[in-house]
């Protein structure tokens, strides 16, 4: 069996460092990528991911977040929740506690509150300018009260939201996907977004959909994505990675493979992954060739994180 270890997306490795931790205590994989996971969401430098995520149009942070469990195959997910620290430990509840997977909006956010999940204002100055640059860029004249919504309504209207949207939705996206191993074997795999900046209310991308954004099984591994949601929500691609693991491909070829699925929905929009198999192998796969495909690794013998560099699968 491989030696308990963790992975992630981000720009930098230092997050896994909390999960590490856990897994030298010889906790399980669902703390440690908790407790990773968190790290980022507090970030405030990051503007994909829970504090200074980029709100929608009406310049309200939605947050998605999803967690799984290889063990049990238990899942809990959380869509559009608004005003918790810590979206990803509002999903760990559903998970732990709910009769339900996924959990969006207002009930979302009562159970949460119901649950003792902390509360937060994710907004930062960062948050604000971009929101604020967005308005300007979007009305010649912005009304003074809230009845200006109806007009970012009518701009995208006007811009064809479509278009409108292609035009965002790869230059502003973001997520952290985590994963591990622990002493017993099991794997865990979290996910946690503020979704593509300027999304339209109510949008939920593939992090919160199990089986499109995040999927964990023992039995043959775990993989999880950023990107465009929309089609990782399409090609199913967490579960069908992990898939075609379990139909005798190798980690390589499964997310290679997934890579293809998403070229061939002929669809503009950038998709990424990251997963692991039951040996502990890792890899991260891109659909782009002009950028770098990377994740970061820890396992409880690292003193720092290392940099695996992954494959890129252009068109
Ligand atoms: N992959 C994150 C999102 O589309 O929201």
């Amino acid at each position: 069996m491989a030696k308990p270890f963790i992975i992630g997306t981000f720009n930098s490795g230092e997050f896994l460092h909390a999960g590490q931790k856990i897994l030298n205590e010889g906790g399980t994989a669902i703390d440690a990528i908790v407790a990773a996971t968190k790290q980022v969401e507090e970030n405030p430098k990051d503007t994909s991911v829970g504090m200074g995520g980029i709100p929608n149009i009406f310049g309200v942070q939605e947050m998605d977040a999803s967690i799984m469990c290889g063990k049990t195959l238990k899942a809990g997910a959380v869509g559009a929740i608004k005003g918790f620290r810590y979206p990803i430990t509002v999903a760990e509840k559903v998970l732990e506690v709910a009769p339900h997977v996924l959990l969006v909006g207002a009930g979302a956010e009562f159970f949460g509150k119901a649950m003792g999940c902390e509360l937060g204002d994710l907004s930062t100055d960062r948050s604000r300018e971009v929101y604020q640059a967005f308005l300007d860029d979007a009305l010649e004249e912005l009304p003074d009260d809230e009845a200006f919504k109806p007009y970012i309504i009518e701009y995208v209207q006007k811009q064809n939201l479509r278009k409108w949207y292609d035009r965002l939705a790869d230059d502003h996206h973001g997520t952290v996907n985590i994963m591990a191993m622990d002493s017993d074997g099991n794997m865990a795999s979290a996910v946690s977004t503020s979704g593509t900046a300027l999304k339209f209310p109510g949008r939920l991308g593939d992090s919160p959909i199990i089986g499109a954004g995040n999927y964990c099984d023992n039995r043959h591994g775990a993989a999880a994505c950023t990107g465009r949601g929309e089609l990782a929500i399409r090609a199913s691609t967490a579960r069908t990675l992990v898939g075609y693991m379990e139909n005798g491909m190798t980690l390589e070829e499964a997310a290679a493979q997934c890579m293809r699925d998403i070229h061939n929905l002929k669809t503009p929009g950038g998709m990424n992954c990251i997963a692991i198999d039951r040996e502990g192998n890792t890899i991260s796969a891109t659909t782009r060739g002009d950028r770098e495909s990377y994740h970061w690794y820890m396992d409880v013998d690292s003193k720092e994180p290392e940099k695996r560099i992954g494959i890129n699968v252009p068109e």
